[in-house]
């Protein structure tokens, strides 16, 4: 029997012919089983990652379906701004005037070394938020009028409030920490995201989601040697959650028909789920805003537009 994330969204019969998906981080775990559905239903899909191969891998897995869906891959490291602006212009390109129908923020991972990018900022909170905020940016006038915007937070998002003045240093570094600050920022940004967006009363849809525990990706790659086994052995146990089962959301939220309006809301198992008090904090979410636009060196994305809203 099939377990496809469209048939466990209930989106199986969607047709998505003519329509362009970005979709961060698909070389791998729930981004490549999202890509691959996605492709399924007749997109044209933006694979990416860092691994080359594995991206090749991927598209050539959806140019081979039966349905129409093409594919291409575009390697970007997260880490870095300019690699990011390239992943931008190239996804401008293939999306063409027809503009970007489907973003998937998906990228990320729980990192355990404490270091700093080349901005000065801390390796998780960078590669997990600040450049999917910065993509996000660059790609916002290229939206089509329905777009969706769905990011991969998770429910580890329950944790601290995020310490702005923090994500600089390394210093009392911890890597569950620094993966807890930097999921409440995707689940903080989305809602942001969704607010700014209705101010400028434009209809692209933002939402975040957390995909279930998923020992089976390769989210756990870079827990020391016997640890990371260990994941992967758990990975395989009849009853462990699929890379598949972790995209069925992100697939939702991208495709369903009865989510097409909703914006700025938190999912779980393809249904709504209140996330924590922090992460629906407007204050947060604003401050959150405007200090990765401060962080990357940029205009605040969408500024003036939100300005009488919040
Ligand atoms: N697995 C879970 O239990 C779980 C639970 C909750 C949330 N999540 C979230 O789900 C998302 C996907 O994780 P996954 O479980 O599918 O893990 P995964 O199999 O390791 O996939 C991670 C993806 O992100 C890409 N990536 C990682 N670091 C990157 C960087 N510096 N630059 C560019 N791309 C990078 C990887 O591409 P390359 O390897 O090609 O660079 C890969 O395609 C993450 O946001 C994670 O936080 C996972």
């Amino acid at each position: 029997m099939r377990n496809y994330p469209e048939d466990i969204a209930g989106v199986g019969d969607e047709r998505l012919v003519g329509r362009t998906a970005l979709v961060t981080g698909s070389t791998s775990g729930i981004g490549k089983e999202a890509a691959l559905s996605l492709g399924r239903l007749g997109a044209h899909v933006i694979v990416h990652g860092r691994d080359g191969e594995a991206g090749s891998a991927v598209v050539d897995e959806i140019e081979a379906g039966v349905n129409e869906g093409t594919a291409e891959f575009v390697a970007a490291d997260f880490a870095e701004l300019e690699e990011v602006s390239a992943l931008a212009d190239a996804t401008r390109h293939a999306a063409g005037d027809d503009g970007l129908d489907l973003l998937l923020n998906n990228a990320g991972g729980y990192f355990r070394d404490a270091r700093l990018t080349d901005l000065g900022v801390e390796y998780t909170f960078h590669v997990n938020h600040l450049a999917p905020y910065q993509l996000t940016a660059e790609l916002l006038d290229d939206l089509t009028d329905d777009a969706r915007v769905v990011t991969t937070s998770s429910e580890a998002h329950r944790g601290d409030r995020i310490d702005l003045d923090a994500v600089e240093s390394v210093d009392d570094f911890s890597s569950w920490g620094a993966y807890q600050r930097s999921k409440l920022a995707n689940a903080q940004f989305a809602a942001e995201l969704a607010r700014r967006l209705r101010a400028s009363d434009r209809e692209v849809t933002s939402n975040s989601f957390h995909p279930g525990a998923i020992p089976g990706s390769g989210f756990l790659r870079d827990l020391p040697g016997p640890l990371s086994r260990v994941a992967r052995a758990l990975g395989r146990l009849p009853f462990a959650t699929t890379p598949a089962e972790g995209a069925a959301t992100a697939v939702y939220l991208a495709v369903a028909d009865d989510v097409a309006d909703a914006t700025g809301r938190y999912f779980a198992d393809c249904r709504e789920k209140k996330p924590s008090t922090e992460a629906q904090d407007p204050r947060a979410q604003r401050r959150l805003w405007e200090r990765s636009a401060e962080l990357l060196g940029i205009d605040e994305p969408l500024a003036a537009l939100a300005a009488d809203e919040i």
